[in-house]
């Protein structure tokens, strides 16, 4: 999607770098609009090398483009921030005095605005009235936080968070398709005690898995996230169990079918358990040479979980996942099929994992199968495949 980034003069302007980043990262084209107060705080080459897009904001250049118009009639959201109280005065007045004031007269897309200044001129009741003026008008915007301010003051507004305005923003964006559905999501790979310090794991960061439960919240979902072992969670992620092994991993993924309308399973799940781990650290000394583990099959949780949901009549489309070694890619396709049909789930998402590829990657290349024949191919990063499988997903809820 095109996003337009309207920076004006704060000090924040600086915390506009990283939000501009995110949003490049999500795969957006970004074209960034500064003020000439804006330049002050942070200069254009930064801006224009996150941005990968060049960044002039005199109004007076390439005027045979008419970019005032261009660029807000080609855009699918603007966002301005920091929007200072100066700004907000302007915007709520609708004057058109720089390129940024033009750009947001001529859009029709949705407009989101991070306000950020001193407490007391966001309590000012001329700023209380602008913001008001703009809300009535449709834009949306976000409160900001409270906390220490640039002096030695602190209280409410400061620029939140990139990530909340990143999540605002791409929000703003989404299709609600999700709206009203009931999704778990389970990411990260299990591990299995061999004794209280060592373990046999699974290799996943779990990045998918995440990004899976980020872009269903994003589309309307309530989210559902089963993080085996995984480093970090989303603060947005607020439902999640946590669990280590795969019987805890079972127990989650049950407890929440019932209620559940899709199971996405993109854990790494370890096939074998140790059958009796040690309550006490196990010595070298003790051990020789050699060292046996015993290990014992755990249950197959998709398998068991498409069997329950058939046996109690239950409505939750199942999304497994395959990662093979495999690079060719009609045997990926046969083995994928066969895999679906095993687990019986309705979808199977299917990559190639040879030589570390895609392991703590951003990016990921997947078969999306819906049967045995037919399978849709996509690459990019996690957020767009995400995204890829949730379309699939919708097209089986409907
Ligand atoms: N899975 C599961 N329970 C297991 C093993 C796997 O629920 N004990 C799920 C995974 O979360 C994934 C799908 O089944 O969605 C396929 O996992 P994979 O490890 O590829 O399949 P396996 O059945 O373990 O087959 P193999 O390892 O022999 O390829």
């Amino acid at each position: 999607m095109r996003i337009v980034v309207g920076v004006t003069g704060g000090i924040a302007a600086y915390k506009a770098t990283a939000i501009i980043r995110q949003l490049t990262e999500a795969g957006h084209s970004v074209k960034v609009i500064p003020t000439q107060n804006a330049l002050r705080f942070i200069g254009a080459t930064t801006l224009e090398a996150l941005s990968h897009n060049a960044v002039d904001p005199d109004l007076y250049t390439d005027v045979a483009d008419v970019k005032h118009v261009a660029l807000g009639q080609e855009a699918d959201l603007v966002l301005v921030a920091p929007a200072t109280a100066s700004f907000i005065a302007r915007f709520a007045a609708g004057l058109a005095d720089d390129l940024l004031g033009n750009v947001l007269l001529a859009t029709k897309a949705p407009v989101v605005i991070a306000p950020a200044m001193h407490t007391e001129m966001w309590q000012h009741p001329a700023t209380v009235a602008n913001v008001a003026t703009l809300r009535a008008r449709g834009v949306q915007v976000i409160e900001p936080a409270s906390g220490r301010l640039t002096g030695d003051d602190s209280g409410p507004g400061r620029l939140p968070e990139p990530e909340v305005i990143v999540s605002e923003v791409l929000s703003t964006m989404s299709p609600k398709d999700l709206l009203g559905k009931r999704i778990v999501v389970t990411a990260g790979g299990t591990i299995e005690p061999i004794d209280p310090v060592r373990f046999i794991g699974n290799r996943s960061s779990g990045k998918q898995g995440i990004a899976l439960a980020q872009q269903a919240k994003l589309r309307g979902a309530s989210v559902t996230l089963i993080a085996a072992n995984l480093d970090t969670v989303p603060v947005e992620l607020v439902d999640t169990v946590t669990v280590e092994t795969a019987a805890q991993l079972n127990e989650a993924v049950m407890a929440t079918l019932p209620a559940a309308d899709v199971l996405i399973m993109a854990a790494a799940v370890a096939d074998f358990r140790v059958t009796t781990p040690s309550s006490s650290k196990l010595k070298k000394s003790d051990l020789g040479d050699h060292m046996r583990i015993e290990l014992v099959a755990n249950p197959d949780i998709l398998k068991q979980a498409t069997i329950e949901i058939a046996d109690r009549g239950l409505k939750v489309v199942t999304v497994g996942f395959a990662a093979e070694t495999e690079p060719d890619r009609s045997t990926l396709l046969k083995i994928a099929g066969q895999k679906l049909v095993q687990k019986g789930c309705d979808l199977l998402v299917a990559n190639d994992v040879s030589n570390g590829a895609v392991f703590g990657s951003e990016h990921n290349s997947v078969l999306i199968l819906d049967d045995q024949k037919s399978a849709l191919a996509h690459s990019g990063n996690k957020s767009f495949i995400a995204d890829r499988i949730l379309d699939a997903v919708v097209e089986r809820l409907n």
